[in-house]
């Protein structure tokens, strides 16, 4: 595991993608600007997401001018960046943080509308350094692969993520497992000769990683 973790996070350190709101200091993230990219991520690629995201940042680049703003100005800049009822929750509870303060953990991101386990996650480690792992698609290939599981429940990633995380630097660890996801353990075309964790990967192992997660059955 130690081994697994220091791979990882020296393969991000050196490679990791220079993305817009990991500027600062690692574990003290800007929260407005983690909340953001990670409200817009979740229905686009980083790729197609990054233009929107600075068209956002520059019409609403803090908290309050967010909170300020008329709901329909807040929806136009939405436009081409998925469902409405994100900018909706994200308008919303702007203006909740802009009256009480940013939350500083995850039970106080929850409380918070429009935000869910993965979004109040990825902000508590990024921004405020806490110990939760995040859970989205991306960490769910790598962790099926690396355990060599095709139809891990959600329970069991969770747990696995969980297990993995690093605690002295959490954010890192989450991010790095993200960027492993986009740029090297890709749904079908993995670049296993690239990967850093290829060693500790079971999937890599029985060669046969793209057949890890199975296709969903629906
Ligand atoms: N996709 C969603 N959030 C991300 C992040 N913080 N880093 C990389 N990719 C992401």
């Amino acid at each position: 595991m130690a081994a697994l973790r220091a791979a990882l996070l020296a393969w991000f350190d050196a490679s990791g993608r220079d993305l817009p709101w990991r500027a600062g200091i690692e574990g003290r993230r800007d929260p407005y600007r983690v909340w953001v990219a990670e409200v817009l991520l979740q229905q686009t690629q980083v790729s197609r997401g990054l233009g929107y995201y600075e068209r956002f940042l520059d019409a609403f680049p803090t908290v309050q001018v967010l909170a300020q703003a008329p709901l329909e100005a807040v929806l136009k800049a939405w436009e081409g960046c998925g469902y409405y009822a994100r900018a909706r929750h994200l308008h919303r509870a702007a203006q909740q943080v802009a009256a009480q303060g940013f939350p500083t953990s995850y039970a106080g991101w929850r409380a918070l509308p429009g935000v869910g386990p993965y979004t109040a996650a990825a902000i508590a480690s990024l921004a405020f350094g806490e110990a939760r792992a995040v859970n989205d698609g991306n960490v769910r290939r790598v962790l099926a692969r690396l355990g060599a599981q095709t139809r891990p429940s959600d329970t069991w990633v969770q747990a696995q993520a969980d297990a993995l995380l690093d605690p002295e630097r959490p954010g890192a660890w989450n991010e790095a497992l993200m960027d492993l996801g986009a740029t090297v353990c890709t749904p079908r075309a993995p670049r296993c000769a690239a990967c850093p964790v290829a060693a500790f990967c079971q999937a890599f192992a029985q060669g046969q990683p793209t057949a890890f997660p199975a296709p969903k059955v629906r």
